[in-house]
């Protein structure tokens, strides 16, 4: 079979990689504690679970409208005005099977064969896989560890022009858990309204915030028309597995993206969606609960690292990943992360599983219980202690 030549530029999610092969692992009897998926560890809230066994029961089976239920899509938009203080309608929301295919819709929607896009890096791989895959130049913003993981805004300012088709920002951010500063929103704002460039505001770790509120980008006058706003309940609802999601763009934009929903997808679950309903009007004392959780982990995480010999780590202000400096072990980050896993069974992802700027780091999700953490960290202590020898 021959096979097209694009799929040699399309890239792919380390994590479901490395969990594959901790798999493995576990099937020839070894026991692995799991730090590279990044998921909550805690089940669906019941009353969540509940509204999507209603749905089935209900008939809920069936195809719907591609860009989404009218009543899901109506949630969506008054939750949207209700989180970031902007108004939202119902022709602007496109519900996905989980937020990833937002990434995916908006750049094959935006991005022509030669044009250039801005993004973090480190960051989400399926950004830079994306950009790649439909042509376009990728042009990474270095977030750099003095500067607390922010966008390298003097080279964002630098690079943009009539050239940059798409700024992507992720605030909280994976694999670092930096939070982009209000200041730091207002001067990519201004680069993107001088050359009237869209920016994909990635907001899915938006709950997941320890210190100070979250802002978004879409709260800086002018911004609303070129701000696609990708959010889901993966992660603040813990439904990775329930594929979930949504857009908040332009109605023209929307309309390109539920054309592509329609040759991809036809829909997303209708039972799932209504049970989103439930998730967003229902109780949210659970969130609360599980990122009050994430940040006693987080301190447990960031603790137990620094102690490590040959190991420091900040810490980090949302998301659920630390991203220790692992500099002082003298191997490339991705070494370090086998021989993690093949040594203490601890499975963690290379920094550079998030693109060049990551080496010289690894990725820990700390969304595992508190004897798990305490033991990874455990297990770590050896192999740290003869790296940094
Ligand atoms: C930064 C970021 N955006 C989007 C997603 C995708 O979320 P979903 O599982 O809803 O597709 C993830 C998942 O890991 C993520 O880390």
């Amino acid at each position: 079979m021959n096979f097209a030549e694009r799929m040699s530029r399309l890239g792919t999610e380390s994590a479901f990689e490395v969990l594959a092969r901790a798999r493995a692992l576990e099937r020839q009897g070894k026991d692995i504690i799991h730090l590279e998926i990044g998921e909550p560890d805690f089940d669906t809230p019941a009353h969540i679970r509940e509204a999507a066994k209603r749905a089935l029961d209900g008939g809920a089976t069936h195809y719907g409208p591609a860009a989404g239920l009218p009543e899901v899509r109506e949630a969506i938009a008054k939750d949207v005005e209700g989180t970031r203080n902007i108004p939202a309608a119902p022709e602007e929301i496109v519900v996905t099977p989980g937020a990833k295919p937002i990434m995916y819709f908006v750049i094959t929607a935006l991005v022509n064969p030669g044009d250039e896009v801005m993004y973090p890096n480190p960051g989400f791989p399926i950004y830079e896989s994306v950009i790649n895959f439909v042509g376009g130049v990728p042009v990474p913003i270095p977030l750099r560890e003095e500067s607390g993981f922010g966008f390298d805004l003097d080279v964002l300012e630098r690079k943009a022009s009539a050239r940059t088709k798409l700024i992507i920002i992720n605030s909280p951010q994976n694999p670092t858990g930096g939070v982009l500063e209000l200041e730091q929103l207002g001067r990519i704002a201004e680069v993107a309204k001088r050359h009237r460039i869209p920016v994909l505001a990635d907001e899915i770790y938006k709950a997941f915030l320890y210190e100070g509120e979250f802002a978004s980008i879409t709260r800086f006058p002018g911004m609303k028309d070129l701000v696609i706003i990708l959010d889901g309940f993966s992660k603040a609802y813990a439904m990775t597995g329930w594929r979930l999601g949504y857009g908040v763009m332009p109605p023209a934009l929307a309309e390109h993206v539920t054309r592509l929903m329609v040759n991809t997808n036809s829909c997303t679950a209708s039972f799932t969606q209504l049970a989103g309903i439930a998730a967003l009007q229902g109780d949210q004392t659970p969130v609360a609960a599980m990122v009050a959780e994430f940040k006693r982990r987080r301190d447990l995480v960031v603790a137990g690292l620094n102690a490590l010999p040959g190991v420091s780590c900040r810490s980090p202000r949302g998301a659920f990943y630390a991203f220790p400096n692992v500099k002082a072990l003298k191997r490339p980050s991705a070494e370090i992360a086998e021989i993690l896993l093949n040594e203490a069974g601890v499975a963690v992802l290379g920094g550079t599983a998030f693109g060049e700027y990551g080496e010289g780091y690894l990725r820990l999700s700390y969304a595992n219980s508190e004897a798990n953490l305490r033991k990874a960290l455990e297990r770590m202590r050896p192999v740290c202690a003869r790296l940094a020898g």
